[in-house]
């Protein structure tokens, strides 16, 4: 079964590999036809690639390394969220020699202010220093105080890198800077270049200057007085790149105080980051633009926000102006047929009129529901009428629809997922994209991202700080002033640096009154388009999904998150749906460590209740690790586990296969963020062995004896037994697997059970497992009055008297006396060198992190 899902993976790499580039021929002969979006905007070789499950490019990649001695974040943390970046910081002190890399390549390393000096001299970072050189990691270095930003200038003589408080340089001389420094092709006179090629300039010790304040911009009263003369005669350097001559670490060192609202820094950072990973974090300079209109026929509830004809009029100006900018550029009208007769202002009933029957083909329009109910209310029956009523009016009217493209009120049903709404707008309208504010959450401070369900795309939404309320310019938060800086740099400018699509709506009510709406669009695309060097560009749903999930695809599959830590997903789940049923603690495995045996046990305690068997998956629930379980969604998985009776129930379960799957963590943090993690450590070796023989035992001809196969030195991924090896050894790099949960999850959230004697005295092990995660629990229950040995399954079973069932099956402690050898002292031998680098590494983190060593790794040294 192993064996058949790898092959089938690597057959679907290949298969996926082969659409790519049938894809990009696809566009090719696609785009070129189509002016508004051509093939040559953009550049596939840019995109993010993966390396096996990883993603080169996604944001979490980028680790922050910070020392422990600052406790608030620090200007490039700041600044990597205001880009909307994700990274994992990774603290250091002084005594911490440990610094390692758990995926292998590639990282960006963000080295914070004032962490830079240290890592990079003293002797303790050696090893740090070591895995960059030698995995090539690229670096921007952030210095933000003047002795740091000196240290690294001092090698470009007379130069300073400085920081930015002392230096007056309006945005303006800034941009001047930037566009007489960096070159990117295309250069116009109105476009500010964006891209870190610095024009052939003299190196110094392989520093390269890239931006340069002129020193008459600097404050010397502020400067310490040694050093004036030198600042007056020099440049300040900015930024700079910095090839890695000395210290064999190619950097980017930006000088600057970073924490400001500045546009242009943020640029310039990115623009640094893409340039050191030559240019892999980029996606390119087109972005696909499409401006929806939201219920579009709604009747406004104050008169003087009433729609008009003039209104009307405007917005056909308004898609005629932009698209001398963008080409074919148009608006997307959002319907629900029911508000078409609601309307209470004469004028607005006049005015919808003039749209629905003289201007409707002046735009293209997509389908909501006929009364704007929110799908998550509905039953199947209920949703499906709605949806046909809106379909009957448009056809009624002669409304052209492009039922490819939806919307739900309210984002209902999108996310959190309905899946009666995907199905039905499959059947009804054959819609394959969408778009939310919702997913992951509708706070963005790690961005908004799209998945696909049900062969719809759902697409990230931006609403240009309007959403649905009809807003007037000084209700706007900071005025008018706020949407401009909002649009001139600020959210609206990043969703469009950062995103390789943006989806922009607010209701139509901003496109009446005010006409907010078509005022911040204006000043946006107007910013963009002479600012910048980005393309601006229309495209159809289906083009932008392609687009974006080409740029994202790890964002393809969903990530569940939990209805109950978000307040607007609250809104939108069906009444009365609960969390409290989801489990507390997982046992993640390994396989064959006697995770059976622990949760078999543990659920004889009268408030812990494991997951309910089912014939729709394995003994085990497997939710996080198999995508085909994962997708059928949270209501599934939920439902795998017993009804809350009581408040001190704890639900649990146990699948050992999560222990080693790189998606796993994630996936599990994600959705259970205060979930407990166990996992159980037996010797590696006697794991390896037990897991051979479990697989033989259900082998016809056993291809391989177990010497055989832990020597066998299967490099090609397609070899028959690679599988089973891999599944025999691999999880047994404990390290490995256990710093990647680290990465994830708190040391105080994971509890590791010495499997060796868990086996022997289970009853204590399990006593102590229970004072670790409910302290309160008093008197902690007293396994030992159900649990007794068996001396003919030669283990600790559940007493009779508990339990029918009360030993675990044949599979799970195998009696050697009767059909199996015991494994050979050579091979014990072998193993022993084989694992003895990542138990050694794991003896050493567990010292550091004071975790208590299981008894069968004290002796490896
Ligand atoms: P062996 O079959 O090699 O003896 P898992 O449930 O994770 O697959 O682990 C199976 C292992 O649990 C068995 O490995 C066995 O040694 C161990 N184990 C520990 N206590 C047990 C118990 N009380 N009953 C059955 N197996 C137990």
């Amino acid at each position: 079964m192993f064996n058949v899902s790898r092959r089938f993976k690597r057959l679907l790499y290949l298969l996926f590999f082969l659409l790519c580039i049938l894809y990009v021929k696809y566009l090719h002969s696609v785009y070129l036809e189509n002016e508004s979006f051509s093939s040559v905007d953009v550049d596939f070789s840019e995109l993010r690639r993966s390396t096996k499950e990883n993603y080169i490019l996604s944001a979490d990649y980028i680790l922050l390394v910070k020392r422990c001695t600052t406790s608030s974040k620090s200007a490039s943390h700041a600044l990597l969220a205001s880009l909307k970046l994700q990274v994992k910081v990774k603290e250091i002190s002084d005594d911490d020699d440990s610094f390692t890399l758990s995926k292998p390549l590639p990282y960006l390393i963000i080295l914070d202010d004032n962490t830079i000096v240290h890592f990079l001299k003293e002797p303790i970072y050696q090893i740090a220093r070591n895995v960059i050189i030698a995995n090539s990691v690229p670096i921007v270095a952030i210095c933000a105080n003047f002795e740091q930003c000196n240290y690294h200038a001092r090698a470009l003589p007379p130069a300073i890198a400085y920081y930015k408080s002392y230096v007056r340089t309006s945005d303006h001389e800034l941009l001047e800077i930037l566009k007489q420094r960096f070159v990117y092709e295309n250069i116009s006179s109105t476009s500010l270049v964006f891209s870190l090629s610095p024009q052939s300039k003299e190196t110094v010790n392989g520093i390269q200057p890239l931006v340069e304040i002129p020193a008459n911009n600097v404050d010397l009263n502020k400067i310490p007085e040694n050093m004036r003369s030198e600042v007056k005669k020099s440049k300040l350097i900015s930024a700079y790149y910095d090839s890695g001559k000395v210290d064999s670490i190619p950097k980017v060192v930006l000088g600057n105080d970073l924490k400001g609202n500045d546009w242009l820094y943020k640029v310039l950072f990115l623009e640094a980051c893409n340039y050191v990973t030559k240019r892999k974090l980029s996606f390119g300079l087109t972005r696909l633009i499409q401006v929806d209109i939201d219920d579009v026929l709604m009747p406004a509830k104050l008169r003087e926000n009433a729609l008009t004809k003039t209104d009307i009029n405007e917005l056909i100006k308004f898609q005629k102006s932009v698209s001398s900018f963008i080409p074919n550029f148009g608006l997307k009208l959002g319907f629900c047929g029911d508000f078409f007769t609601r309307g209470r202002h004469p004028e607005e009933i006049e005015a919808f009129k003039y749209l629905a029957r003289s201007r409707k083909d002046e735009f293209t329009w997509f389908p909501h529901l006929f009364r704007h109910y929110q799908p998550h209310n509905l039953t199947f029956n209920k949703l499906r009428e709605e949806m046909l009523e809106n379909k009957k009016f448009a056809a009624k009217y002669g409304i052209k629809v492009d039922g490819s493209y939806a919307v739900s009120p309210h984002h209902s049903g999108v996310y959190p997922v309905v899946h009666i709404l995907y199905q039905l707008w499959k059947d009804i309208w054959n819609v394959s994209v969408t778009s939310t504010e919702q997913y992951p959450h509708l706070k963005s401070s790690h961005g908004r991202k799209g998945f696909i369900y049900n062969d719809i795309s759902v697409l990230p939404r931006q609403v240009l700080g309007l959403y649905t309320r009809t807003l007037r310019f000084n209700d706007y938060p900071g005025g008018i002033l706020g949407l401009e800086r909002d649009v001139r740099g600020g959210d609206s400018f990043m969703t469009i640096l950062l995103n390789p699509v943006a989806i922009y709506m607010t209701h139509i009510g901003n496109y009446g009154a005010d006409r907010l709406a078509l005022y911040a669009l204006r000043n946006l695309f107007h910013f963009v388009a002479t600012n910048t060097n980005l393309k601006l560009r229309s495209a159809s749903p289906a083009q932008m999904a392609q687009y974006h999930f080409n740029v994202f695809p790890e964002q393809t599959l969903p990530v569940w998150t939990m209805p109950c830590d978000d307040k607007r997903h609250m809104e939108i789940v069906p009444k009365g749906f609960k969390c409290d049923s989801f489990p507390q603690m997982i046992i993640v495995g390994p396989q064959k460590t006697g995770t059976s045996a622990f949760q078999f046990f543990l659920s004889a305690h009268p408030d812990f209740s494991t997951s309910l068997p089912s014939d729709q998956s394995f003994e085990e629930i497997q939710f996080f690790n198999n995508d085909g379980y994962y997708l059928k969604g949270i209501d599934w998985y939920k439902s795998r586990f017993p009804i809350m009776a009581r408040s001190s129930q704890v639900n649990f379960e146990k699948s050992a296969s999560y222990y080693d799957k790189y998606k796993v963590p994630h996936r599990i943090k994600s959705l259970l963020p205060n979930v407990k993690i166990l996992m159980l450590l037996r010797n590696p070796i006697d794991r390896a062995y037990s897991w051979y023989l479990n697989e033989v035992s259900k082998m016809e001809k056993v291809s391989l004896t177990f010497s055989e196969l832990i020597r066998s030195n299967l490099t090609d991924p397609d070899a028959p037994d690679f599988i089973f090896r891999s599944k025999v050894l691999t999880p047994g790099f404990y390290f490995k697997h256990i710093r990647r949960w680290l990465e994830t999850f708190a040391l105080k959230s994971v509890y590791f059970v010495d499997a060796d004697f868990f086996a022997e005295k289970p009853a204590e092990e399990l006593q102590k497992f229970i004072k670790w995660f409910r302290p309160e629990e008093k008197p902690v229950f007293n396994f030992s009055t159900i649990i007794e040995f068996n001396k003919e399954k030669g283990l600790y079973c559940l007493k009779k008297s508990v339990s029918a069932k009360n030993c675990l099956g044949a599979s799970k402690g195998r009696s050697f006396s009767q059909s199996y050898d015991k494994l050979l002292p050579v091979d014990r031998e072998f193993l022993r060198n084989f694992y003895m680098a990542d138990m050694q590494n794991l003896k050493l983190m567990f010292e550091k992190k004071n975790i208590s060593i299981p008894t069968w790794l004290r002796t490896w040294r």
